[in-house]
């Protein structure tokens, strides 16, 4: 199984949906998907289940959320418990998020340094996330895991996309995405040489077989123009698009910019999204994807066109998102 984490450190630009809708586009390929919310936020979660689902789930105890399974680990209490999937359909999984998630930072935190001293619970803790994922992934029989993490440079997505095996990044097309670039590209580096110095300090030769990998390779970007439509003239944000593949370039790949290209014909650029305006509350509402919307869910007149081309362009993105990820869906 590979592990995909969908990461900018800027909130808002579509990371969420996008875990949603490729998990279920690639369900539809015929792929077993173990989706892993990861943000404290829980947005990924709420967006597949019901609230009184997810009140089932948060109230239980110990929880089956992503927390409830790693906590014994960071309460020293125990080995990390069995994940537990909630089945959105036979070939998605889905590992519930959980508020209480954002306290392991601190200890995430000091975990880091002491990985460089060899400290045995340091690296329990910095394997628990990655170990959770590939057990879920074996009991899914999963061909791919997909992780939602939220907006920041803190030491659980530290932990999180560490143990990532590749890295999308969607891109609003205004100053702060591209300035969340900027922060993002030699932050991943320097995560990426730190770790692969001190993950060999870890003497437990069983602990070491889990630690995560720490790759983080590059997949590419994906534009988001929802987040910049809504009452902006069109020209501000072209200007922004056609900065990506050089920024991208520069910061995310740390290689020397060659030639002007435009995101059309950049082989980092994996898809522009557009707005697709009233298909998310419409899909929010219906619990579905927004490719998967039918007249009885509102989509009605004009929205089946609407859903059709969301369709395609689902479809499209998932198949490059793949093949970036050496994961191709079609021979
Ligand atoms: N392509 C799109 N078309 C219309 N609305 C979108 C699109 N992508 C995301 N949104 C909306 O933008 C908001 C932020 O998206 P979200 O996926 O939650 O971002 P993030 O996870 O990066 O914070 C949400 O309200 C979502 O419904
Ligand atoms: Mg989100």
């Amino acid at each position: 199984m590979k592990t995909i984490g969908f990461f900018n450190n800027m909130g808002g630009v579509g990371k969420t949906t996008l875990v949603y809708h490729i998990a279920w586009m690639l369900a539809e390929f015929g792929q077993r998907v173990v989706a892993v919310d990861l943000d404290p936020q829980a947005n990924l979660s709420s967006m597949f289940l019901e609230e009184e689902r997810l009140e089932e789930i948060w109230t239980a105890s110990p929880a089956p959320t992503i927390d409830g399974v790693v906590a014994p680990r960071f309460l020293g209490t125990g080995a990390i418990l069995p994940p537990v999937l909630e089945d959105i359909n036979q070939r998605l999984g889905l590992i519930v998020g959980d508020l209480g998630l954002s306290r392991r930072e601190d200890a995430l935190s000091a975990a880091w340094p002491n990985c460089a001293i060899g400290d045995l619970r340091a690296f329990g803790e910095m394997s628990s996330f990655a170990q959770t994922v590939a057990a879920a992934g074996a009991m899914f029989d999963a061909d791919v895991a997909l992780l939602d993490v939220g907006p920041n440079l803190g030491a659980l997505n530290r932990t999180v996309l560490l143990g990532c095996d590749f890295v999308v990044v969607p891109l609003g097309a205004d100053l702060f995405s591209l300035q969340g670039l900027r922060n993002m590209g030699p932050t991943l580096r320097l995560w990426r040489e730190t770790w692969d110095r001190n993950k060999v300090r870890c003497t437990d030769p069983n602990l070491a077989t889990l630690l995560p990998r720490g790759t983080m390779t590059p997949a590419g970007y994906v534009v988001m123009r929802h987040s910049v439509t809504a009452g902006r003239p069109a020209r501000a944000y072209s200007r922004w698009i056609a900065r990506m593949p050089a920024q991208y370039r520069e910061y995310i790949l740390d290689k020397p910019p060659i030639a002007e290209t435009s995101v059309d014909n950049d082989p980092n650029c994996l898809a522009v999204l557009k707005d697709y305006r009233s298909l998310m509350p419409l899909a929010q509402e219906a619990r579905k994807p927004m490719f998967a919307l039918r007249p009885g869910d509102g989509a009605f007149g004009g929205h089946q066109a609407a859903v059709a081309d969301c369709w395609r362009d689902f479809r499209r993105l998932t198949e490059r998102i793949m093949e970036a990820c050496s994961m191709p869906l079609r021979p």
